[in-house]
């Protein structure tokens, strides 16, 4: 039988239980912490939140806890409207947005750890490097050889349209942190979010290094490990399909090869 030696610090303990509010009415939170400073195991704290004092998401909960209860609960946020894609956790065995998830649509327990399969930096926080580096090798930006035009580059209707479901991505890793093939191929395989991307620029009309960006990818490890699981589509808070982008990268690597 195969024997697995796991990680120190891999165990998840039961932490404090704090105390319940004085409200009647309170909803129980569970919450991953790790301090890398204090040494010891990640463990789940158990918090209760008045219910008739605090908003409805789960990112007013966690906001809340952090201003009454346990100031040193961390986490990132910033909009607090699903746009800038940093408060993306683990709730209720889903990666989604904090801001835009309601604690009252989660029956009992709500369980919240950091985004799957990241190193953490502390508690909520995943380190995102690895990435935003993945993100970065895509050359996300327009690049031409054409003389730059007086004004700016031009784009009909329908080309501009080929853009829509893609450009949306607020970069917020849910997918790829739910991907399987990234967990076990990380660091060689790109993940949904990054290919995803990688098929915005590749489509984009305006974009003249089309061949040079498909030859980017033309690697067995950068965009064929993935399997069309669709664990990415399930969870875009976005709405968006990841899995159909890098389908039609696929069909236009086997196009321009007959
Ligand atoms: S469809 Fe592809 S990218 Fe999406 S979760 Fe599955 S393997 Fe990952
Ligand atoms: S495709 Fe969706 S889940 Fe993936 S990074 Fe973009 S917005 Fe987030
Ligand atoms: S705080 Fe910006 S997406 Fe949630």
């Amino acid at each position: 039988m195969v024997q697995l030696t796991l990680p120190k610090n891999s165990t998840v303990h039961r932490g404090k239980v704090w105390p319940k509010p004085a409200g009647s009415k309170h909803k129980e939170f569970q919450i991953y912490r790790w301090d890398p400073e204090d040494g010891r195991n990640p463990r789940l704290d158990t918090y209760y939140v008045d219910t008739d004092d605090c908003g409805p998401m789960v990112l007013d909960a966690l906001l809340w806890i952090k201003n009454k209860v346990d100031p040193t609960l961390t986490l990132r946020r910033s909009c607090r409207e699903g746009i800038c894609g940093s408060c993306a956790m683990n709730i209720d065995g889903s990666n989604t947005l904090a801001c835009t998830t309601g604690w009252g649509d989660i029956n009992g327990i709500v369980k919240i750890y950091p985004l799957p399969h990241m190193p953490v930096v502390k508690d909520l926080v995943p380190d995102l490097t690895h990435f935003y580096a993945q993100h970065a090798l895509i050359e996300p930006w327009l690049q031409t050889v054409s003389p730059t035009p007086e004004k700016e580059h031009l784009q009909s209707h329908e080309d501009r349209e080929k853009l829509d479901g893609l450009y949306e991505c607020i970069l917020c890793a849910c997918c790829t942190t739910s991907c399987p093939s990234y967990w076990w191929n990380g660091d060689r395989y790109l993940g949904p979010a990054a290919l995803l991307q990688a098929y915005r620029w590749i489509v984009d009309s305006r974009d003249e290094r089309t061949g040079e960006r498909l030859d980017q990818l033309e690697d067995p490890f950068r965009l064929y490990r993935c399997h069309t699981i669709l664990n990415c589509v399930q969870v875009c808070p976005k709405g968006l399909n990841p899995a159909k982008a890098i389908g039609e990268i696929k069909k236009m690597m086997v196009e321009r090869r007959v």
